[in-house]
């Protein structure tokens, strides 16, 4: 089989000057696709900007042999985000993959978190991975094609203490690809998501050298490569990566329980019945809430 290859694809990596984002950027861009290199260049919390770390990852992109265009614009605004779809456009003339990456943190106890916190955490994860795909959609449904990959965290899915802005932001990005990749579905446009572990900037602080260094960002780059392939047909997926390992997270519902929808229901049956309600056995996954809604909900009513 073939080398998974990138020639003539153009692609856009957020936050790229640094960790993820640039192991990102180098993959793709020594298999063949432009890429543009966006970073605000900012500190951990957000604060500040700087264009030397997007400059720098381009000279190394292009040291390499491969192409590439530097962007500054800040991914928490819309201009920032159509300004970014524009460089793509001066430089390269199109936009053919979308990995939303950048990121921030302001981890601090909900009794301690100020609006701020909040707030700027949403802005950059959450709004500006909505603000990017919504700039490059346009372009991407016009040529019948488009990769997009959106970046979680299981302290989202799973959950973390000191991170409920994140948590949200990352679970509310797990929530705008779900309905996404239905909007994708008939002009080619798959989206997907990584939940990386890495060793970078922001776990630095928190995770000690050797395990840092199992989890370089060089080990979750080839999945989120894969998810911009002309060949993948995964859409919708989540897919936990780092230190070499790769699973699969989803949404699933269980069985319940599914009392008589014509008659009344107590606070006790809902005691009584809590262990069914509550019983994970025979779990399934659904593509939407119709689906859902069908097999669970709507199903059980009696006229
Ligand atoms: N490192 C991990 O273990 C881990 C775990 C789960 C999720 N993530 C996610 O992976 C992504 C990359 O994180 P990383 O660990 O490489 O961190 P990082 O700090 O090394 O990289 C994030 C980059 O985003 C840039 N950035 C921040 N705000 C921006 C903005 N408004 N516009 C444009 N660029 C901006 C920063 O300048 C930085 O270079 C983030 O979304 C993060 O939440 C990382």
């Amino acid at each position: 089989m073939a080398d998974v290859r990138f020639d003539g694809k153009v692609a856009i990596i957020t936050g790229a000057g640094g960790g993820l984002g640039r192991s990102h950027a180098m993959l793709l861009a020594s298999r063949g696709a432009s890429v543009v290199v966006n970073d605000l260049g900012g500190a951990i919390d957000g604060t500040g900007s700087d264009s030397a770390a997007a400059v720098k990852v381009c000279k190394e992109i292009e040291a390499k042999g491969g192409k590439a265009a530097p962007d500054f614009n800040s991914v928490s605004t819309m201009d920032g985000a159509m300004g970014l779809i524009e460089t793509a456009k001066k430089a390269f003339g199109k936009v053919d993959i979308l990995v939303n990456n950048a990121g921030i943190l302001r981890d601090v106890s909900l009794l301690k978190m100020k609006e701020a916190d909040w707030d700027a955490v949403i802005a950059v994860h959450l709004k500006g991975t909505f603000n990017c795909t919504k700039a490059a959609f346009p372009l991407m449904k016009e040529q019948g094609y488009g990769r997009i990959v959106n970046t979680t965290s299981s302290a989202g899915l799973f959950g973390n203490f000191g991170q409920c802005n994140y948590a949200a932001a990352k679970m509310g990005i797990v929530g705008f690809t779900n309905s996404i990749k239905h909007e994708g579905a008939k002009y080619n446009i798959k989206v997907n998501v990584i939940a990386p572990f890495g060793g970078t900037r922001l776990t630095a602080t928190v995770l000690p050298p050797p395990m840092l260094e199992a989890m370089k960002p060089e080990v979750v780059s080839p999945m989120v490569a894969y998810m911009c392939a002309e060949e993948c047909e995964l859409t919708g997926n989540i897919v936990v990566a780092g230190a070499a390992y790769f699973g699969r997270v989803a949404m699933r519902e269980g069985k319940g329980c599914a009392f008589d929808s014509s008659k009344p229901v107590s606070i006790e049956m809902i005691r009584e019945n809590l262990a069914k309600i509550t019983d994970m056995t025979d779990n399934r996954e659904f593509d939407s809430v119709n689906e859902e809604g069908m097999d669970r909900i709507f199903s059980n009513i009696k006229t």
